[in-house]
């Protein structure tokens, strides 16, 4: 089997906001897709140890961010590398507005939001697929949308940007600094295997 063959399907870019008290957070998917029309319904599918999981499970309502193609690596860097176990991901970032759920969305290198209830959750292993309702949606600016292979080609950092040696996660740039990489290395950032990774 070639699992390249995988790299093949086409996926979109998302920043998938969610609201617990007075937290805020958010974190970077490429698994949104409207799965019905009738009622309007789309699916996401979240590792379960992404903090922004945990509060989806627990609140229910969640809103995606479609990412374009104006926009930064940055964006990336703070949604997708770093965890709101950590850090608060809205204590300095501005471009931002409240959708009448009381949810951020971002306005900035995005070219539509979408409000979302959950009304089913599927237990994947590492994952779970949120199936929910659209509630509230927005066209902000008619941008292309960025696909998981523009990122790769537009604004991941190339290998040749890179000054680290290792090994360089082809699902989202994270490097692992060492000669060998251990067969059961996984991911830290997209979860992702060692099969999934290229000598840089
Ligand atoms: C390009 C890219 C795509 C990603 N796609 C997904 C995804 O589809 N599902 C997911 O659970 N995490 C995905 N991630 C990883 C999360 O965004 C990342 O683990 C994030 O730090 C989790 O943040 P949180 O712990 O604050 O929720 C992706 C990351 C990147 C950079």
């Amino acid at each position: 089997m070639d699992n390249k063959a995988m790299y093949q399907l086409s996926y979109g870019l998302f920043v998938v906001t969610a609201k617990e008290g007075e937290k805020d957070n958010g974190c970077i998917t490429n698994t949104v897709m409207q799965v019905t029309t009738t009622p309007n319904r789309i699916s996401l599918a979240v590792n379960k140890d992404n903090y922004t999981h945990g509060m989806i499970m627990r609140t229910k309502v969640f809103n995606v961010s479609i990412i374009s193609e104006q926009t930064e690596f940055e964006l990336f860097k703070h949604f997708g590398f770093q965890s709101g176990k950590t850090v608060d991901k809205f204590a300095h970032f501005t471009d931002v507005k409240r959708s009448e759920n009381g949810l951020y969305y971002v306005t900035k290198g995005i070219n539509a939001w979408i409000s979302a209830k959950v009304v089913e959750t599927v237990d994947l292993g590492t994952h779970t697929l949120f199936i929910a309702d659209v509630t509230d949606a927005e066209v902000l600016d008619n941008t292309p949308s960025a696909t998981y292979a523009y990122y790769h080609a537009n604004i991941k950092p190339s290998a040749s940007q890179e000054t680290k040696k290792g090994w360089r996660c082809k699902i989202c740039g994270y490097i692992y600094e060492g000669e060998e990489l251990p067969e059961d290395f996984v991911c830290p950032i997209c979860k992702h295997g060692a099969v999934d990774f290229e000598r840089i």
